[in-house]
C-alpha cells in the first residue's frame, strides 16, 4: 500500500511537470468569458505584437504583453501597454476605474467604457490567469518628440467646420 501511495505521488508530480505548460491550468469561467471578450473586442490587434498582421496566428503565451509599435499623431506618440504587467500591479477595482478613464488615441477607451462592470472583470481575470509576461512597452512621447522606434503616423484631423 505504502509502495502505491509513492507511485500515486511520482505519477502526480510527474503529471503536473509534464503539463506545465506556458500558463497555468485551465482559465476560470470568468477568465474564459474575458478571453473571449479580448478576442471578439480586438484587444490583441494593439495589445499584442503582429497579431493583426499575423491574422491573429501569434501564441496565447505572448498575447496582451504589449507593443513597441508607436502610434504618432497631434496627440503625442503612444504605445499599447503591456496589459498583463498593468493587471498584475492593479486591484480589480484600479483596474474598472483605469477602464474608466479617457486614454490617448488610438486607444477605444470609449468602447471600454460601453462594457459592463462585469465584462471589465472578466477581461481583469483572464489577464491574472495569463500572468505577468514580457516587458513594460515604451513610454508616451509628447508631440514634436521623435521616437527612435518604428511607428504608424496619424493624418492631421480635418479641419473643424
Ligand atoms: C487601436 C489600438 C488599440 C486597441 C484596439 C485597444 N487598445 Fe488599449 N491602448 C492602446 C494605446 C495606444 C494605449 C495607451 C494610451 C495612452 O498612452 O494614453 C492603450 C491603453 C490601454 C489601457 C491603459 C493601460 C495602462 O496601464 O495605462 C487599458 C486598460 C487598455 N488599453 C485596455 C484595452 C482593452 C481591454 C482593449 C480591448 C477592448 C483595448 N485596450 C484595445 C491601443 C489600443
Amino acid at each position: 500500500m505504502r509502495m502505491n501511495h509513492v507511485f500515486a505521488a511520482a505519477f502526480v508530480a510527474g503529471s503536473i511537470l509534464a503539463c506545465a505548460p506556458a500558463i497555468a491550468a485551465e482559465p476560470s469561467p470568468e477568465a474564459a468569458r474575458g478571453k473571449y471578450l479580448v478576442q471578439i473586442t480586438g484587444c490583441n490587434d494593439c495589445h499584442t505584437a503582429g497579431y493583426a498582421m499575423a491574422g491573429g496566428a501569434v501564441a496565447e503565451s505572448e498575447w496582451m504583453t504589449g507593443d513597441t509599435l508607436g502610434w504618432r499623431g497631434p496627440w503625442g506618440t503612444t504605445y499599447a501597454p503591456n496589459l498583463r504587467l498593468s493587471a498584475a500591479t492593479k486591484s480589480e477595482a484600479e483596474f474598472v476605474t483605469l477602464a474608466r478613464s479617457p486614454l490617448r488615441p488610438p486607444m477605444p477607451f470609449f468602447n471600454l467604457r460601453a462594457m459592463t462592470d462585469a465584462d471589465v472583470k472578466a477581461i481583469y481575470a483572464y489577464l491574472k490567469h495569463l500572468g505577468p509576461a514580457g516587458k513594460p512597452a515604451p513610454a508616451y512621447l509628447p508631440p514634436g518628440q521623435e521616437p527612435p522606434g518604428p511607428y504608424v503616423t496619424f493624418p492631421a484631423p480635418p479641419p473643424a467646420g
